[in-house]
Formats: structure tokens, sequence, C-alpha cells
């Protein structure tokens, strides 16, 4: 198995981040979330380091909700990463954080008047997506008679390689405004008294294994950019959002991921070239979620049986409550027996959760060494829209999450209780005893 870098095979035992798989598993509970926090900072500098090669003004916005622990959202802010939020929660979350109001941008095509009165009272940057909403801004920033700095995402309608419930830039998305829009609703922007369009930003999708698709939005943002600024633009920055993929498969096929390197090589000289011929200096902005998280962490999750029958079912503790990914996308995770990581292969095992519907599989036939109950399963890659998407679905608390940096390991999420879980409901009076 290809394994990432804060995982490694020791003493018969699986590692992340030093810390033994099993051992948390035994002293914390299952299931359980394990994140590195070491690799999430190294894949934080080198993401960086790469688009700096480059060019020099360029600023990480991480995509807070591929991984929106607040202690995750300190590490990167302390690394100076600015972020991408998409609701009034994640903005709270990144500011409580550390991250400083200018590195945000509030993204999102459905707000509420309320999250951008709130956007414009802190002076976050708003990605505006609809005309309807520029005119909603508008109406909000001359009450509040305070200017509001803005980009309009562009839906630059191109086909992106990925699962498509996860490409957003294809013609018929939901996000963004399509380019032959764009023009229209920058000039719009410009004739108001308190709006200033300083920005530009696309999203085109997720997990995408190729550089090309993100070259060809870099094109059609740059000629967008050239057409704004005869307008009378002056733009601040061009944020090409998040989407470079990683490499699930770690086995047989092992999925081939393109690096930051790589990434940055295909991109950022046609900003360059384009900055240069339009005579203008952007910042480059980029939303990277799951690469920033993804690899950082495996889902513990302690086996219950194994059942034989047509197939050999691993019953285990943690289900589409924990990760959906591979209920809502077929999404492939590895998944490897923490307490027996370097046996040999055996048999073909189905790991199924405890949640009451036939989707819940979290891993389909894969060969594992022989499974037993108590054995603990690690899922792996599952830092990027695993606990993220969790839900208490079958009235299962969700489980606690633990930071691990050089061996030493504590929780930075308790598991929920049930008290936790009811904590909200409500008893109507005709429903309350005497
Ligand atoms: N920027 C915007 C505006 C986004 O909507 C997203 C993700 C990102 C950045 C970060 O994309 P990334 O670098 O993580 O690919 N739940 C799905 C993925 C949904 C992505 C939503 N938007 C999954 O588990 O695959």
């Amino acid at each position: 198995m290809n394994l990432p870098t804060s995982l490694e095979v020791k003493n018969g035992h699986l590692f992340c981040g030093g810390a033994d798989c099993a051992a948390l598993a035994e002293k914390f509970g299952t299931p359980l979330y394990v994140t590195d926090e070491v690799h999430i900072k190294e894949n934080f500098r080198r993401y960086e380091a790469a688009l700096k090669k480059y060019t020099p003004n360029v600023q990480l916005l991480y995509a807070a909700k591929a991984n929106e622990n607040p202690v995750i959202l300190q590490t990167l802010a302390e690394e100076g990463a600015g972020a991408d939020i998409f609701s009034a929660g994640e903005l709270r979350e990144a500011l409580d954080a550390g991250i400083s109001p200018e590195k945000l941008l509030f993204n999102g095509s459905s707000k509420t008047e309320e999250d951008l009165r709130t956007a414009v009272k802190l002076g976050i940057k708003i990605s505006v997506d609809s005309v309807d909403e520029l005119r909603l801004l508008d109406a909000i920033t001359k009450e509040l008679k305070k200017t509001a700095k803005i980009g309009f995402r562009v839906n630059p309608e191109i086909d992106v390689p990925t699962h498509p419930k996860i490409a957003t830039g294809i013609k018929n998305s939901k996000f963004g405004i399509p380019a032959e829009m764009i023009l229209d609703a920058y000039r719009e922007a410009l004739g108001m008294e308190y709006i200033n369009p300083v920005g530009m930003h696309c999203h085109i999708g997720s997990q995408i294994l190729e550089t090309e698709p993100f070259k060809i939005a870099c094109k059609v943002l740059m000629d967008t950019a050239a057409a704004v600024t005869a307008l009378g633009v002056k733009l601040e920055f061009v944020d090409f959002g998040g989407g470079l993929g990683i490499p699930y498969h770690r086995k047989e096929n092992p999925d081939r991921a393109p690096t930051p390197e790589e990434y940055a090589a295909a991109v950022t000289p046609v900003f360059v070239e384009a900055c240069k011929n339009t005579g203008i200096s952007p910042a480059f902005w980029v939303e990277p979620g799951r690469w920033m998280v993804g690899e950082s962490t495996v889902l513990l999750t302690k086996v219950n049986s194994v059942k034989r029958v047509h197939k050999t079912f691993v019953n285990v503790d943690a289900g589409f409550n924990l990760l959906i990914r591979p209920a809502m996308y077929d999404s492939w995770h590895e998944v490897m027996a923490a307490n027996k990581a370097d046996l040999p292969d055996r048999e073909l095992y189905t790991v199924t959760g405890p949640i009451c519907e036939t989707g819940d599989i979290i891993a389909a036939d894969r060969m594992l060494p022989e499974i037993c109950a108590k054995d603990i399963i690690a899922v792996l890659d599952a830092g990027a829209y695993g606990y993220a998407m969790s839900s208490q679905y079958n009235a299962r608390p969700r489980c606690a999450e633990v930071l691990v940096n050089n061996g030493k390991a504590e929780l930075m999420r308790r598991a929920e209780t049930y008290e936790d879980m009811t904590a909200a409901v409500q008893i109507p009076s005709w429903h309350k005893k005497p």
C-alpha cells in the first residue's frame, strides 16, 4: 500500500503521526478520527511554496468546509492561511481561530440577508453569485453606509473529470455567473455607491486528478479579468478556487494525483502572462480544502462481528453517519487492519457500518488479513469531508477527534453524548406531562 506520509507501519501496527492507532482506539474508544497535525502544516507550506515560486503575491484560503475543526483552523491560521467560508458559522469559526478578516472570502450561491449584513459589518470580502444578490447587497451597504469589497463568481462552463455531484464549473451548475453575462454584472456593480468590485472568483469542482481543467479555467478567468479591467475595475485578487485531488486508490491501480508543484507549473504561468499583457497585478488566491487535510486523518472503527454468508461482512462501529463519502459519491477509501498491519491479505471482505441502510458500506470487496471481532479497521484519507459531513442518523452521537503531533495525542473534540444530541429538543405544551 502506498501510504500517505502521515502513516507508517511499525511492529505490526499502523501509526498515524507517530501514534499507534490500536493504542489510540483503546485509550479514546471507537469510532475515532485521528489527525496528524504535522502533515497539515507541511501540506500548507508545500502548497504555498509551489505557487510562490512563480508569483510572489499568493494567498491560500483554506476551504473550511473540508474540515472545520477549530483546532485545525487554528493550526492553519498560524501558518498564515486565509479561509474560504460558506456560512455564518464558518465565518465565526474562522475568526475565532485567528484568521484575519482580510484573508476571508464569503462564498455561496444562496446567502441570507443576514449573512450579507454580517459580512458587510465585519468588512469581509464577498464572492457575489448572482445579480439578484448584488442588488440585495447594494441595498444593505446603502443602509449601513459601508463599502463592501466584492468579487463575482464566474462559471467558466468547463467539463471537469470528477464525480458529477462535485463538478461545479459545468454549464448547468447552480454556482456562479456565466462568463458571457459577467461584464454586465461588473458594470452594474461599478455604478453602485458602496460596492467596490475588486475580485474575481471561480471553483470548478473537487477531487480533480488532472491539471488541464485548472489551466483552462485560469485562461477563462484571465480573459474575463482583461475585459473587466477595460471597464475600469481594479482587480486586487483573482481566486481560482480549490479542487486538487488526492490519491484515494493506494493499492491496486493507484491514483496518479497531480502535486501542488505540477498544479503551480500548469496554472501560474497562464496567470503571470495574462497579468503582464493586461498590465494588472492582482494577488493569486486559491482555496484548497481536500489537499490540505484529506490524507492527514484516519477513521478508526472497531469490528463488532464478522458474518460469513454469500459474502464476508465485517460489521464495524462507524457507518455513513461518520463518513458519508462512499454512500454519497461511491467514493473509494482504502481500509487496513490497524492492529494487523503487516499480516498478509487472506480474504475478500466488505466493511459495513451499523446504520439501518443497505448502502451503509464503507468499503466493498477488499482483501484484508484475517479479521475477527475487536480488530481495529483504519479507514484512510478521511480528513476531508469526513467528520465535517457527519450526522446523528439513527440517534448515534458523533465520535471524538484526536490530534496527534510526533506521537503526542490529545482530544481536539470529545465524543458527543446522548444529552448533546437531544439538547435542542423542545416539548410542545400539549405533550407536557402535568
Ligand atoms: N472553494 C469552493 C468555493 C468550494 O465550493 C470548495 C468545495 C472548495 C473551495 C474546496 O474544494 P477542494 O479543494 O476540497 O476540492 N463533499 C465532497 C466535496 C465537496 C466540495 C465542495 N466545495 C466530497 O466529499 O468529495
